[in-house]
């Protein structure tokens, strides 16, 4: 089992976020990572819409003897992991906005999150904004049109512009010192939304949290990968592999990058 992969999943290019603190903590790991990028964004379909796409990346990444699988799309764990934890054997590590260390850290006791549609009219995130920021003003966010543009490659545009200025100004106004991002593809767009936010305003994902959490399940069960075997990194697509290769900047050269028909 400790040679058996890691097997990642998101909508698209976004859980590349995650898979780099994966990499980064888990070096000797084999993974496979799976880009449904034809049915992105997963924020804007029906639940029973992003299940099905989700048991369907569960079963071709099983298929391939995974140990465990991270499910790197922040839509599709509020919408399905209690599903896909019910009826698979392997454990499933989910994508949960950081709340928690935002309403805890938050001095003007106002945070911003923006996710998806899909994320924040879940169940899931409403029981955990009122678990642990409920002294807290939380203003919400829908990112519609966020992950299509970077989905598209651009992140540099005046579409994006608007619709960054359109979304954060309202949260600007209302003193948020946290904004907290609930999506695995919105860390592409740091350097943009900093453009557009006072400096004082903390920027929160949840790639490292997400990379410990593998880590210590793994060890827990014994998984971890110990031996010195190098490696294989495997990225599977299915649209264009150019788009999925820009988003892995220096690991390009060590990944093998694939189109693949699902
Ligand atoms: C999406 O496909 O709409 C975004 C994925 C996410 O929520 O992380």
């Amino acid at each position: 089992m400790k040679t058996q992969p890691i097997g990642i999943f998101d909508s698209g290019i976004g859980g590349t976020s995650i898979w780099k603190e994966i990499h980064e903590l888990l070096p000797n790991e084999s993974t496979i990572y799976l880009a449904d990028s034809k049915h992105a964004p997963y924020g804007e379909k029906t639940q029973n819409d992003i299940l099905a796409l989700s048991v369907k990346n569960t079963e071709y990444l099983l298929s391939r003897g995974c140990k465990i699988i991270v499910v790197a799309c922040n839509t599709a764990t509020t919408n399905a992991i209690n599903y896909l934890r019910e009826n698979y054997h392997v454990p499933f590590i989910g994508i949960e906005p950081a709340i928690k260390p935002a309403a805890l850290n938050s001095s003007t006791g106002v945070v911003g999150v923006l996710a998806t549609r899909g994320t924040l009219t879940s169940s899931l995130f409403t029981k955990t904004t009122a678990l642990y920021a409920k002294d807290r003003k939380v203003i919400e966010q829908f990112g519609d049109g966020l992950v299509p543009l970077i989905e598209a490659g651009k992140i540099e545009s005046p579409e994006m512009d608007a619709l960054l200025q359109e979304y954060l100004q309202p949260m600007i106004a209302e003193n948020i010192d946290h904004l907290v991002l609930g999506c695995t593809h919105y860390p592409y767009l740091i350097p943009k939304i900093k453009q557009f936010l006072p400096p004082s305003v903390n920027i929160i994902d949840s790639g490292k949290a997400v990379a410990k959490q593998t880590q210590n399940i793994l060890d827990n069960l014994h998984f971890l990968n110990d031996t010195k075997k190098r490696p294989a990194l495997e990225f599977y697509t299915n649209t264009d592999p150019d788009v999925l290769e820009s988003f892995l900047g220096v690991y390009r050269d060590v990944a093998t990058i694939s189109y693949l028909h699902f």
